[in-house]
C-alpha cells in the first residue's frame, strides 16, 4: 500500500515541503507520496479526522494552523506540549501525536551545519513571533545560558521572556532593549521575517551584523532568498554565518525520523529544496 503524507496549511502552494520530503522518501525505497493539503481554517478539524484513514503516516502542520491542531490531536510530546504549538503529526498505533521539530530543526542545524554548540552559550533573539519562540524553547531546553529577546513590538518580547522563565528558571532570560548593543553574545539570531522575498523588506538589514563581537556566529532563519541581506553583511564584516536552509531541513528531518525510523537522507533534501529554490547545486 502507498502511504500518504501532506502538509497542512492555508495557504501551502509555496511550501518546499513536499519537494524534500518526497525526494528522502524517494531515495530510501519508501513507498510514499507526500501531498499539498491546502486547508482553510473552518475544515481543519475535518482535515485531522482524515488522518485517521489507514493509508496515512503522518502530516506537517504550517501557519495558520500550529496552535488551533493541538486540541484535535489524542497525544503531545512533551517539547510541544511546552512550547504550546505543533508542526508534525505522527500516527503511532492509531494514534495522532503532536510534536514540534521546528526548534530541534534549528538546534541541529546550529550543531550540523554550523559546529556551534548552544549550551553555555549566549544567544540574542531578534523577534518574538512563532518562529521565534519555537527556537527560544529548544535552545533553553539545550542548555543555553543566556537568551536576550528583542522585538519591534516590546511587549511580545516580554511575554516570550517571562514564560521562558516560567519553563527554564535555570536559564538567564531577559528582554534587550536596543539594537545599538549586540555585544557581548556568542550568535545573533534573525526570527523575523525581515529579508525574506517578497515582503518588501528584501533590502532592510533586521540588525546590523558588524555591531556583534568578532566572532558571533549570524544566524538568519529566513531562507528565501538563500543568501539574505543579513548574511551577505555579516560575511562582509567577517562574521561566521548560517542561514535558513538548513533549519528547514532539518525540521523535516526529524519529522522524517519520526514517521519512518530512519535516518532522514539530509544531502538529498538539501539538494532538491535547493533545486526548486533555484539556488545553484553542487554536483553529487
Ligand atoms: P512567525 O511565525 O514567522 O514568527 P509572526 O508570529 O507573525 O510570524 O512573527 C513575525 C516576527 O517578525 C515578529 O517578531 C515581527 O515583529 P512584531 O511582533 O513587532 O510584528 C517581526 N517583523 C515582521 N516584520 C518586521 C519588520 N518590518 N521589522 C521588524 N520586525 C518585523
Amino acid at each position: 500500500m502507498t502511504r500518504r503524507l501532506g502538509i497542512i496549511g492555508h495557504p501551502v502552494a509555496h511550501s518546499l515541503s513536499p519537494v524534500f520530503q518526497q525526494a528522502a522518501f524517494d531515495a530510501c525505497g519508501i513507498e510514499a507520496r507526500y501531498e499539498h493539503w491546502d486547508t482553510p481554517p473552518e475544515t481543519l478539524p475535518e482535515r485531522i479526522a482524515s488522518l485517521r484513514a489507514p493509508d496515512i503516516l503522518g502530516a506537517n502542520i504550517t501557519i495558520p494552523h500550529k496552535v488551533a491542531v493541538l486540541s484535535l490531536l489524542d497525544e503531545l510530546e512533551p517539547f510541544a506540549l511546552r512550547v504550546g504549538a505543533v508542526n508534525t503529526v505522527v500516527v503511532r498505533n492509531g494514534r495522532l501525536v503532536g510534536a514540534n521539530t521546528d526548534g530541534p530543526g534549528f538546534v541541529r542545524a546550529l550543531r550540523e551545519s554550523a559546529g556551534f554548540e548552544p549550551t553555555g552559550r549566549q544567544i540574542l533573539l531578534v523577534g518574538a513571533g512563532g518562529a521565534a519562540r519555537g527556537i527560544a524553547f529548544a535552545l533553553a531546553e539545550s542548555g543555553a545560558a543566556r537568551l536576550a529577546v528583542w522585538n519591534r513590538t516590546g511587549a511580545r518580547a516580554t511575554e516570550l521572556v517571562a514564560e521562558l522563565r516560567a519553563v527554564y528558571p535555570e536559564v538567564r532570560c531577559e528582554t534587550h532593549s536596543s539594537l545599538v548593543s549586540l555585544s557581548g553574545f556568542d550568535a545573533a539570531v534573525n526570527c523575523t521575517s525581515v529579508g525574506m522575498e517578497g515582503t518588501g523588506t528584501e533590502h532592510q538589514l533586521p540588525f546590523e551584523p558588524s555591531d556583534t563581537d568578532s566572532g558571533c556566529l549570524v544566524v538568519d532563519i529566513v531562507y528565501k532568498p538563500e543568501e539574505t541581506m543579513l548574511l551577505r553583511a555579516a560575511r562582509a564584516a567577517g562574521r561566521p554565518t548560517l542561514g535558513g536552509l538548513p533549519m528547514l531541513i532539518f525540521q523535516g528531518a526529524l519529522a522524517f525520523e519520526r514517521w519512518t525510523g530512519r535516518d532522514a537522507p539530509i544531502e538529498v533534501m538539501m539538494r532538491a529544496a535547493r533545486q526548486a529554490l533555484g539556488s545553484p547545486v553542487p554536483p553529487c
